[in-house]
């Protein structure tokens, strides 16, 4: 029974410590690195080239931890677990494209943008241009995305709302004709007709714009203003303007 006990409080022990609560500032900075999660099924912002992580935000988020004056060690995971493993401190900061929204923003903080861009709706059919088009046609978009929540939610008529756990998916749909429309984001569309030419996609209207952040644990604000600050010196001394140049031949900074 005894023995039972100390057992038990040695591994409550082990749970406090490693426990529910985020690394702090402080104990990111004693270990020395950084850990960032991010999907890295979502080109040009983060993706996989062979093995190589490599995107607009793997780029940025090497520059963030570099004036930081931390490493950085990557972890990639489904898009739809990002935002709930900063709760378990599975990883201390997430970079994927995520949207700020005000639900978002009662689970987690978020940085600055480090972006701003629109929803689009892609069809193969050049009649299919915005929401009023969406009526009585089925529409797919990537699980979690707000996306996804904004056809369920804000357009009128749509027939059949699908969802897939990536963005990959989502396209495959509509190449495939299950879907006679997407939704997704404007830079990483453009990127898919560029690498795709002989697909017959149409980049159809803006549905909404949003402004799209980096995220931490709920009370982890010092380690926001971290990044903050090093985000506001990249804008400032136009290693930002250098990335987003590298990956979009123009700046996507939020105006
Ligand atoms: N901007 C959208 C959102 O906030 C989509 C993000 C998707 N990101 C990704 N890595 N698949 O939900």
């Amino acid at each position: 029974m005894k023995r039972i006990s100390v057992i038990a409080a040695a591994a409550l022990a082990v749970l406090a410590a490693t426990g529910a609560h985020a690394r702090s500032l402080d104990a990111i900075q004693k270990d020395g690195t950084l850990r960032v999660a991010t999907e890295g099924y979502y080109a040009p912002f983060a993706y996989f080239e062979g093995k190589k992580l490599t995107g607009f935000e793997v780029d940025l988020t090497e520059l963030m931890t570099q004036k930081m004056g931390l490493k950085l060690e990557w972890k990639t995971i489904s898009f739809d677990a990002l935002l709930t493993g900063l709760k378990q401190d599975r990883w201390d900061l997430v970079i994927s494209s995520h949207g700020i929204t005000p639900e978002r923003e009662k689970a987690v903080t978020f940085t600055l943008p480090h972006y701003c861009s629109g929803a689009q709706v892609i069809s193969t059919d050049a009649a299919i241009q915005g929401a009023k088009d969406l009526s009585g046609k089925t529409v797919s978009a990537q699980t979690g995305t707000t996306y996804l929540d904004y056809v369920q939610k804000n357009v009128a008529g749509v027939k059949r709302v699908v969802n897939f756990p990536t963005n990959e998916a989502a396209m495959n749909a509509l190449m495939t004709k299950r879907a006679d429309a997407w939704v997704t984001e404007r830079f990483l569309a453009k990127e898919m007709l560029q690498k795709n030419p002989k697909i017959k996609f149409h980049q159809g209207e803006l549905l909404f714009v949003e402004k799209i952040a980096a995220a931490v644990a709920k009370d982890n604000k010092p380690l926001a203003d971290a990044w903050n600050k090093a985000f506001a010196e990249s804008l400032k001394d136009g290693s930002y303007a250098k990335i987003s140049q590298k990956w979009f031949q123009e700046d996507i900074r939020c105006p």
